[in-house]
């Protein structure tokens, strides 16, 4: 195994986290109830009923995890920030003690030489603005705008880079579509007006963080999508596929125009949510970088249940991770050179704000993790190598957390954390990355 891959001088290395998952103290400091709070708390949501009340209990234990990503010696932390913690009711009078939690992390930070890469949205939607509509409702978009000025407000002068938001379409697909996820409704195709309105906060946000002098960028979970056989029915089934997950999310903000809907059964105008002008808000900011989160490709087959346009299947042959994903390391070089050929132009400088596995606690070195992150990194030098401008890799996770529907059950931390004690036992892969992240800055010193 390389002890470095080829990435550019100046490349940032990373690690990713979300408040809901790691952070706990959800009755603490005045934070209001989030989604996930309400979610968690329905029998038979989240598997073995976990919720993240407790979590990492990163509230209270961030020096302690702030000392391990110093001792890993990263460039930077992206972490998010929860909305109900600063607005416990999403809008109206700003919490003081949760804002200063966030003024304090970022301050723990710079002291460690780390710089902060804040998301803003990471699906803990303050229930209050879900007790509205939530993402259905227009208005959460400008609410979202008003919580972004809020933080851009106290922390811009310290936190040069934001992410407005985190995997849009997981968290419509999921959370509004299937119900799999907070706030857990099940409306199939008429989830997509929170999609729309999640990229209107986006747009509207990122005007208000660029008038403020700061860099916006959104991370989006994009999947190459391969079709099942060449026949023209599995081909048409990928290209709707493809159009919901990676297209919707990805044209309005690069290009200015939505994909062709009617491959989903999707009216152009989304059920009415799409309002003149509204493209251009989204749009017109234009991203200083483009967020991706790549865990695997999607194989499509034409569908078996006529209330769908595509069957997901599984890719064989191939490994899988503790929770079942496909390990295609390749699929994100390719995913990459897709990207510039359908963006060209206005496709910016990418970074990757998350990748990683689950592995089973048992195993232990978490070689699987290793080989992981190495082939994918791999994967990425080669896609720099092939004219791709990618500045950065943030590894999904520091810690061991709460993976959202899967309680505590799938392990994706470089660091291990019993979940009784709360003691954290760095990884066989925490050591591996430290060490590929000093052999990188060693030989960009040379
Ligand atoms: C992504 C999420 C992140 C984490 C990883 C495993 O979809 O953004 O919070 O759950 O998957």
């Amino acid at each position: 195994m390389p002890d470095r891959f080829d990435l550019p001088t100046g490349f940032r290395w990373g690690v990713a986290t979300a408040a809901y998952q790691i952070e706990g103290a959800v009755a603490e400091g005045g934070r209001g109830p989030s989604v996930w709070d309400t979610f968690s708390a329905r029998p038979g949501a989240i598997r073995d009923g976990h919720t993240g009340a407790l979590a990492c209990d990163h509230y209270h234990r961030y020096p302690e995890d702030i000392a391990l990503m110093k001792d890993l010696g990263l460039d930077g932390y992206r972490f998010s920030v929860a909305w109900p913690r600063v607005l416990p009711t999403g809008s109206g009078p700003v919490n003081a003690a949760g804002l200063a939690f966030y003024d304090r992390l970022v301050d723990a930070l710079l002291e460690g030489g780390i710089t902060p890469l804040p998301t803003l949205f990471h699906w803990d939607l303050p229930q209050a603005l879900e007790d509205r509509g939530g993402w259905l409702d227009r208005d959460t978009a400008y609410r979202f705008a008003e919580y972004a000025t809020v933080m851009a407000d106290r922390l811009g002068d310290r936190v040069p880079a934001w992410i407005t938001l985190n995997e849009p379409f997981v968290h419509t697909v999921f959370g509004y579509a299937l119900g799999t996820h907070a706030p857990g409704r099940a409306l199939m195709f008429e989830a997509l007006p929170a999609a729309h309105h999640q990229l209107l906060a986006h747009g509207l946000a990122a005007s208000l963080l660029h008038e403020r002098g700061l860099e916006v960028m959104l991370s989006n979970n994009l999947t190459p999508v391969e079709a099942a056989s060449s026949s023209p029915a599995d081909r048409a089934a990928a290209a709707a596929y493809d159009t919901l997950h990676n297209r919707l999310f990805t044209d309005p903000v690069l290009l200015g125009r939505y994909p062709d809907l009617s491959v989903l059964g999707v009216p152009g105008d989304i059920y009415g949510a799409v309002h003149p002008g509204d493209i251009d808000l989204i749009h017109a900011p234009g991203l200083d970088g483009l967020g991706i989160n790549y865990y695997n490709p999607t194989r499509v087959a034409a569908p078996t249940d006529p209330a769908l346009p595509f069957d997901l299947v599984d890719i064989p042959d191939v490994p899988h991770t503790a929770f079942g994903w496909p390990v295609v390391p390749d699929a994100l070089r390719k995913l990459l050179l897709h990207l510039k050929d359908e963006y060209g132009a206005a496709l910016p400088a990418v970074t990757i704000t998350e990748n990683g596995c689950s592995v089973e606690e048992s195993i232990d070195p978490d070689q699987p993790r290793i080989d992981f992150l190495a082939a994918h990194l791999d994967a990425l030098a080669q896609a720099v190598a092939e004219g791709i401008d990618v500045r950065g890799y943030y590894t999904w996770s520091l810690l061991d957390n709460f993976e959202w529907a899967e309680g505590y059950h799938q392990r994706f931390g470089l660091v291990h954390v019993d979940f009784e004690t709360q003691k954290r036992t760095p990884k066989a892969s925490y050591a591996w990355y430290r060490d590929l992240i000093a052999a990188h800055r060693l030989h960009h010193a040379e």
